[in-house]
């Protein structure tokens, strides 16, 4: 077992680093992604960048350099996908010039940075891709940066190395942690604590100092790298800019409160840890900036922004965007509703099924949660809500960005037109089915009937 350490320098954070670096986009097998992860959340972040680009255009922009999209911790590269499909629609029923719009990947690992320019579904001149270490010392390499900079963090502050202390009795104790175990499903952190320490940071600093005085009988955790990190981009934004980042979160001083040490929720060989929000919030706020936030009522995930720079009328746009299209009805709560709908499917009819998928925005995991109820409808439905059930496949599998360990969409979909006699197009999707995931000797025979069945 390792000596107790401060949290933020535990060999776990090693051990997590060195899953992501080889393992790559297959590491998102292991990984629970799908809330984020989805066509609702894309468009939903591409209407609140919309409400950020109508802001600082008020502002003046250079429409001869570009506006940078900065993806951080991007994974698999399907987040990147979604976004710029939602924004571009947008962007065309915008009426007025925006400069050129580039979205810049970025993760850890250069296998992760080559699979990226590997990925036909990337090949589209406005990505770019780049290796960059949230935290690292390096700047992120993107030239002259003219324009107001978006950054977009989806789990990723739950990944990267945070402290924790604890805070009674206006003292405060640091929060150590000894690791045994070789790799990270096999750890078993073990916590102790110690005399807490300065940062020798007057924003580190000065932010436990508030907890201390603010908080008892609790553990905090410090998000130190992050707060470096929105630091650094700050910097090179010239302090315009929008950071954008859905996230298991503390996003209160409430909900700091009666805390234990914080639990390294294990996910294969990866593992995170709740983002404590509100020092974020606190650190933007210090510096002339503004936070959003859903609140204390999310249990799985809210979507935070952090805001900088004074556009002429400030940030109007934005914030009803975040409002309407984040706050009102959010990730979390579609994902709720789905789950709950997929448990009650069986008394559902196919048009309120197929709503569902409307309201997921053509989301394959949606699709894939119900697609047993729908097979069982499909064929006696009526030809109004069979219509429907057609344009719910074209149009998510159209969306789709297929990440490794996923169930075989087009094998679903496949099935699905078998059963509405669309028997041509089955076809095609059983051969996609093939193609992506090898050869299967029930999609063979699928095909063999669908071509009996056009012989007739
Ligand atoms: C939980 S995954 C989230 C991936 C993706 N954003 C999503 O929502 O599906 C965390 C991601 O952060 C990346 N990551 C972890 N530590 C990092 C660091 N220090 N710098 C940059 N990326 C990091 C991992 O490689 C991984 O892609």
């Amino acid at each position: 077992m390792d000596a107790p350490a401060p949290l933020s320098q535990s060999r776990v954070w090693e051990l997590q680093r060195a899953f992501y670096e080889d393992n790559a986009s297959e590491a998102f097998a292991e990984i629970p992604h799908q809330i984020v992860d989805n066509p609702f959340v894309a468009a939903a972040f591409a209407r609140v960048v919309v409400g950020y680009l109508r802001d600082v255009a008020r502002g003046g922009l250079d429409l001869d350099e570009p506006l940078y999209i900065v993806e951080l911790g991007a994974g698999p590269g399907r987040f990147a996908h979604g976004f710029m499909r939602e924004l571009g629609a947008f962007v065309e029923a915008l009426p007025f010039a925006l400069p050129p719009i580039r979205y810049l990947l970025t993760d850890l690992g250069e296998r992760t940075v080559r699979q990226w320019a590997s990925n036909p579904a990337l090949a589209d001149g406005r990505f770019e891709f780049a290796r960059f270490d949230v935290a690292g010392e390096e700047g992120l390499e993107l030239g002259r940066v003219a324009n107001p900079l978006v950054v977009i963090a989806n789990y990723v502050f739950d990944s990267i190395p945070a402290d924790a202390f604890a805070i009674s009795g206006g003292g405060v104790q640091e929060c150590l942690v000894s690791v045994e175990g070789t790799d990270v499903a096999s750890m078993r952190p073990v916590f102790s604590r110690g005399p807490a320490r300065s940062y020798d940071d007057p924003d580190l600093d000065a932010l436990l100092e508030h907890y201390r005085t603010q908080l008892d009988g609790t553990v905090i955790t410090l998000p130190h790298v992050a707060i470096g990190c929105v630091r650094r981009l700050r910097e090179l934004a010239g302090d315009r800019l929008l950071l954008l980042a859905a996230d298991k979160t503390h996003s209160t001083e409430a909900s700091l409160a009666q805390r234990s040490e914080p639990e390294l929720s294990v996910h294969g060989g990866s593992f995170s840890l709740m983002v404590n929000f509100h020092a974020l919030a606190w650190y933007a706020e210090r510096h002339g900036g503004a936070a959003l936030h859903g609140g204390d009522r999310h249990m799985a995930l809210d979507v935070v922004a952090l805001l900088f720079g004074s556009p002429p009328g400030g940030h109007a746009e934005t914030r009803l965007a975040y409002t309407d299209t984040l706050d009102r009805f959010g990730p979390e709560d579609l994902s709720f509703l789905a789950e709950g709908i997929e448990r009650v499917a069986p008394q559902l009819s196919l048009a309120e099924l197929v709503a569902l998928l409307r309201l997921s925005g053509w989301d394959a995991f949606t699709l894939l949660g119900v697609a047993g109820q729908l097979r069982e409808q499909a064929a006696e439905a009526d030809p109004a809500a069979q219509d429907g059930l057609r344009e719910a496949l074209l149009k998510t599998y159209e969306r789709h960005f297929p990440v490794p360990g996923e169930a075989d969409l087009p094998f679903t979909i496949g099935v699905l037109l078998f059963e509405l006699e669309d028997y041509e197009e089955a076809i095609e999707f059983f051969e996609a089915s093939l193609e992506q995931h090898g050869p299967d000797e029930a999609t063979e025979r699928n095909i063999d009937i669908c071509e009996s069945q056009l012989r007739r």
